[in-house]
C-alpha cells in the first residue's frame, strides 16, 4: 500500500444543490483536513477554454489544457477562493454559464482522465474531504467514508433560487428547475462516471433537512465509519 492510501479520504457526492458544497467544506474545516472542490477544475476548465477560444467540445485540445492550468485554492477551506494562473477567478466560476460549461467538458473522458491524477494530489494528511459527483466511485473508490447528497429537484431549485434572490441576483424558478433538470440529466447518463451512488455509500436525502440537521447526520456517518 501507498502512503497516500493511509490517508482517510471523506468522499461527498451528489447534485447540485443538495448542500454537498456546504456540508464538505464545513466537515473539512471541523476535521482540519484539506479540501477538494472537484466542481472548481471543471469550473476553472470551461473558463480558460472561453478565454483561450477553446470549443467545448474539442476533446483532445481541453485534456492538454487540463493538464497545464495553473490553479491554486490558496486559503482554508471555508474559503471558497481559486486561483487561475494567479488571479482570482472564484467569481466568475460561479456563473451559470461556467457551471453549464463544466457541466459540457465534465463528459469528455479525456478531460475527466487528464485530471484524475491532479484530483489525487489533494490527498494529503492528515486526511481530504473531497467534494464532487464521481469521488466515492472514481477518484478515491477507496475512500472511508463515502456520503451521497441529495434532494428533490425542486428543493434544489427553491434553494437556487433563494441564493440568488439574497446576492439581489435576477431569478427565475422555472428556469432554473430546468436547468438543474438537464444537467441532472447530463450528469448521469454520461457514459464515463456518471452521477450515482458509490455501492457503499450511505445516501443521505437532504429534502427535508436544513444545513444543520443535514451536517448532524453527516457528522454521525462519519464518526461511525472513520471508528467504527
Ligand atoms: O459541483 P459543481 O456544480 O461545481 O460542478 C460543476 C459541474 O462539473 C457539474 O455539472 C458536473 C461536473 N462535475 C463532475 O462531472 N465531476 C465532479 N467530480 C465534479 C463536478
Amino acid at each position: 500500500m501507498s502512503s497516500a492510501c493511509s490517508v482517510p479520504v471523506i468522499a461527498i457526492d451528489g447534485p447540485s444543490g443538495s448542500g454537498k458544497g456546504t456540508i464538505a467544506r464545513m466537515m473539512a474545516s471541523e476535521l482540519g483536513f484539506h479540501f477538494l472542490d472537484s466542481g472548481a477544475l471543471y469550473r476553472i476548465l470551461a473558463l480558460a477554454a472561453q478565454r483561450r477560444g477553446i470549443a467545448l467540445d474539442d476533446e483532445q485540445a481541453l485534456a492538454a489544457v487540463s493538464g497545464e492550468l495553473d490553479i491554486r485554492f490558496p486559503a482554508d477551506s471555508a474559503s471558497e477562493q481559486v486561483l487561475l494562473d494567479g488571479e482570482d477567478v472564484s467569481r466568475d466560476i460561479r456563473s451559470e454559464e461556467a457551471g453549464a460549461g463544466a457541466s459540457r467538458v465534465a463528459a469528455l473522458p479525456g478531460v475527466r482522465q487528464a485530471l484524475l491524477e491532479r484530483q489525487r494530489a489533494f490527498r494529503q494528511p492528515p486526511g481530504l474531504v473531497a467534494d464532487g459527483r464521481d469521488m466515492g466511485t472514481v477518484v478515491f473508490p477507496d475512500a472511508g467514508v463515502k456520503i451521497f447528497l441529495t434532494a428533490s429537484s425542486e428543493e434544489r431549485a427553491r434553494r437556487r433560487y433563494n441564493q440568488l434572490k439574497e446576492k439581489g441576483l435576477p431569478a427565475d424558478y422555472d428556469e432554473i428547475l430546468a436547468d438543474i433538470r438537464a444537467r441532472d440529466e447530463r450528469d448521469s447518463s454520461r457514459s464515463v462516471a456518471p452521477l450515482k451512488p458509490a455501492r457503499d455509500a450511505v445516501v443521505v436525502d437532504t429534502t427535508e433537512l436544513d444545513i444543520e440537521a443535514t451536517a448532524q447526520r453527516v457528522r454521525e456517518i462519519i464518526k461511525n465509519r472513520l471508528n467504527p
